[in-house]
């Protein structure tokens, strides 16, 4: 198949890019940096440079690679994050930006998908802090979402949900949008590189367990994040697709093996009271209220099958 890949050059795009190769796609990777084309070259796809936030680049990218499948992996979420981002989530420009790439960004590939008359949509969305709080710790893909998120979170979460029914209601193709866990291993914010963003305060024993860390999180390495994806590209019906490994565990559980892996000292524990003070109202309810996901439709549907089955093997093997 022709497959467009939007995004190729991040976290997943680039573990993305080989595996379809490998599957015999011809691969077409958007960056916007003209810099960037050798990367997109050495993961074996041909370039094409355009802003994702311009129709009409998008719209000439796409045609030009008259693709029969487009993968939308855009965010703007590798950067740094500070205490005042995870604080005030809506006012990072991170956050603000990968809003915008969700909505503005799906609505033109999307119209350019279905004027090159692409077949297949694949879309990068999540499912985490986003189920209902009051359920129970393990969610399908048919369980509801939480109808008041914490007030941070709801820009993001009307994006994310824009991109979902966007995606999955075309009538032009099968639109199938992937909830992919918590990304971990080489170039994501779970890793052993020295800048990755969420491991540097781990490191530094600035991620504490808070109240009884009960918050449950679903994780999954970005190589079976990426796998999912390349067989999302070629089967699997419409709709949306939780990718997370067989092991859904508390803070409290994954938290000290993330540290003991990174090297670092067991995490510290802080009451509830403390968290909200020191880091808000969000990211406490994700440290102590998250639900997990199941990854059940995917197994069956999809036929995927995580080679990290655990995080309790894919921190100790898989950060690179
Ligand atoms: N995905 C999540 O939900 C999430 C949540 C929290 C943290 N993280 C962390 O953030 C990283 C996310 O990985 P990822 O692969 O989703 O994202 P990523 O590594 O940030 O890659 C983003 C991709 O989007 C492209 N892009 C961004 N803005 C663009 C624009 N205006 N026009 C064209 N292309 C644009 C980038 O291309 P160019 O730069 O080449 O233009 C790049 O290929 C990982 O480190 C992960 O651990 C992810």
């Amino acid at each position: 198949m022709k497959v467009f890949v939007a995004g190729a050059t991040g976290a997943l795009g680039r573990q993305l890019v080989p595996q379809l190769v490998a599957r015999g796609h011809e691969v077409v990777g958007m960056t916007r940096s003209a810099s960037k084309q050798d990367l997109v070259r050495s993961l074996g796809a041909r370039p094409v440079v355009a802003d994702a936030l311009d129709p009409d680049a998008v719209a000439q990218a796409v045609a030009s690679a008259e693709p029969e499948a487009i993968v939308h992996e855009l965010t703007a979420l590798s950067g740094p994050m500070s205490m005042r981002d995870a604080r005030r989530p809506e006012r990072s420009t991170a956050v603000i930006m990968t809003i915008r790439l969700r909505t503005e960004g799906t609505d033109h590939l999307l119209a350019a998908g279905r004027a090159v008359g692409a077949r297949r949509f694949v879309a990068q969305s999540y499912g985490a802090f986003r189920f209902a709080r009051t359920g129970e710790p393990v969610q399908t893909e048919a369980d509801p979402l939480d109808p008041d998120p914490p007030a941070p979170l709801r820009t993001g979460v009307e994006a994310i949900l824009h991109l979902e029914r966007a995606v999955t209601t075309i009538e032009w193709g099968e639109g199938l949008a992937l909830r992919y866990g918590g990304l971990y291993g080489p170039g994501t914010s779970i890793s052993r590189a020295p800048d990755a963003v969420m491991a540097g305060p781990i490191r530094k024993r600035r991620f504490p367990i808070v109240g009884d860390g009960g918050g449950v999180w679903s994780h999954v390495h970005i190589e079976d994040a990426a796998a999912a994806t390349a067989i999302a590209v070629e089967r699997g019906q419409p709709g949306i697709y939780n990718i997370v490994d067989d092991d859904p565990a508390p803070v409290r559980e994954w938290l000290p093996v993330l540290a003991s892996a990174l090297d670092a000292k067991p995490p510290r524990r802080i009451p509830r009271w403390l968290a909200r003070l020191a880091a808000g109202e969000t990211a406490t309810v994700m440290m102590t209220e998250a639900k997990g996901a199941s990854n059940a439709k995917a197994k069956r549907e999809l036929g995927w099958q995580p080679r990290y089955a655990s995080w309790r093997q894919g921190f100790a093997q898989g950060l690179g």
